[in-house]
């Protein structure tokens, strides 16, 4: 913000206003698009106050400097909770500087070089009434678990990216998000997203760990990191906390929470067994279970799955065998593994190392570094599926209903 935004918004004044807004009422409602890409080359200066369009208030701000990061949250106190708010900055802004604008209480945070489209595209998605922007009121997002037959074995990788990929990215670089997406760490003794994610330790499931409280609403919003691509990211805490520590009633506040608020809820679970699982397993709309096809792993995903199916009748458990492309024809140590498991391997992602290195050198999901390799494009035609299957089941439930 300039000092001038500053002043603006320490006097209390409506931020509502100026340049852009001005152009805009003066031509009218039917004249909104045109108005949001003048908006933009106003907002690549360095001269603009806060405007309000459509129920979204975007002024430009910029993550290295402190007064901007505090006339953010005065922004955020002062317009609520639910007030969508954008904040414009340079291009060149670190992960960091997007991190603490985020943080600060912005919704969404564009680099000034979006085109005027793109720009459009994430104001319609902010807009309040806009439908396609949140799920309806009485509709619950989808929750994917995703959990795993031994550790190392793949289930971070296919969480992150599968997350990535769920947003359905569309536009010029594939930068608008089509669907709200939450990732959540629960593995919160050796959860690693952060590193995957390049984002910092998040405190929030530790202080819920401490306090014991159930998280409402705005505490699991606060909680939430927004990446650049759209995805809502809760790492897990610096902090060393018994597993147990967790009630199973707070996983429950913290995952309905956020199927309220986004369409994908992808959970990424801990290796140990904790009774607030049970609390996760109850919202899940499908279980992955990530394995290789070594025996030993084999014998431990029977085992999971038993005690899964055991408590929770109708999870939906799907394979996805990680390190291995779909054969042509199963070899004979498939179909053992497929009988032992009573269930076919659904999904295969191949082993590819140089491209997961590049990624986790990097701190971004595989689109970001290695899109056109066979595993990204493997766990993309994966959520591909995943999405229309949930959906048709959504479809058929809403059908029986009526
Ligand atoms: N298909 C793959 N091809 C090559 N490397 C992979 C593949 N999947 C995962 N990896 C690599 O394997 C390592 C372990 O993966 P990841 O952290 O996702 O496993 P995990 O099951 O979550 O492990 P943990 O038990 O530590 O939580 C990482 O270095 C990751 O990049
Ligand atoms: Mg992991």
């Amino acid at each position: 913000m300039t000092e001038h935004a500053r002043n603006t918004v320490a006097e209390g004044h409506d931020p509502g206003a100026p340049l852009v807004l001005g152009q805009a009422s003066r031509t009218g409602l039917a004249a909104v698009p045109p108005a949001w890409q003048e908006a933009l080359p106003e907002m690549r200066g360095t001269v603009q106050e806060p405007f309000r369009m459509d129920g979204v208030l975007i002024f430009r701000a910029e993550g290295g400097d402190e007064r901007d990061l505090e006339a953010v949250a005065k922004l955020r106190r002062e317009a609520g909770e639910k007030q969508p708010l954008i904040a414009v900055t340079s291009a060149d802004a670190s992960l960091s500087d997007v991190r603490r604008l985020t943080r600060a209480g912005a919704s969404e945070v564009v680099p000034d070089t979006v085109t005027s489209e793109e720009f459009h595209e994430i104001c319609q998605k902010w807009r309040p009434e806009t439908p396609a922007a949140a799920p309806e009121a009485d509709r619950m997002g989808s929750v994917i678990v995703v959990g795993k037959s031994r550790g190392g074995v793949g289930s971070t990788t296919v969480a992150v990216n599968l997350a990535d990929e769920l947003l359905g990215r569309s536009g010029t670089f594939r930068k608008s998000a089509q669907k709200r997406v939450a990732l959540v760490d629960l593995d919160i003794q050796l959860g690693d997203i952060g590193s995957f994610l390049d984002l910092d330790p998040n405190e929030a499931l530790y202080e819920l760990a401490v306090n014991g409280k159930e998280p409402d609403a705005t505490f699991v919003a606060q909680a939430m990191t927004r990446l650049p691509s759209g995805l809502s990211v809760l790492t897990a805490p610096a902090h060393f906390a018994p597993l147990d520590a967790l009630k199973p009633a707070q996983i429950a506040g913290l995952i309905d929470a956020l199927r309220k608020t986004h369409d994908y809820v992808v959970v990424d679970l801990p290796g140990g067994l904790v009774d607030w699982i049970d609390a996760v397993l109850e919202r899940a709309d499908r279980f992955l279970m990530v394995t290789d096809c070594a025996v030993p792993s084999i014998r431990q995903a029977r085992r999971l799955i038993d005690f899964f199916s055991d408590s929770h009748l109708g999870l939906k458990i799907e394979i996805v065998v990680n390190h291995e492309a779909k054969p042509m024809l199963l070899r004979r140590h498939h179909a053992a593994a497929e009988k032992v498991l009573e269930r076919e391997f659904r999904h295969w992602l191949p082993d590819d190392p140089s491209a997961a290195r590049a990624a986790l050198d990097r701190g971004v999901p595989l689109s970001g570094i290695a899109a056109r390799s066979r595993l990204s494009k493997t766990i993309a035609r994966m959520a591909r599926g995943l999405a229309d299957a949930l959906a048709s089941r959504e479809a058929a439930a809403r059908t029986a209903a009526h």
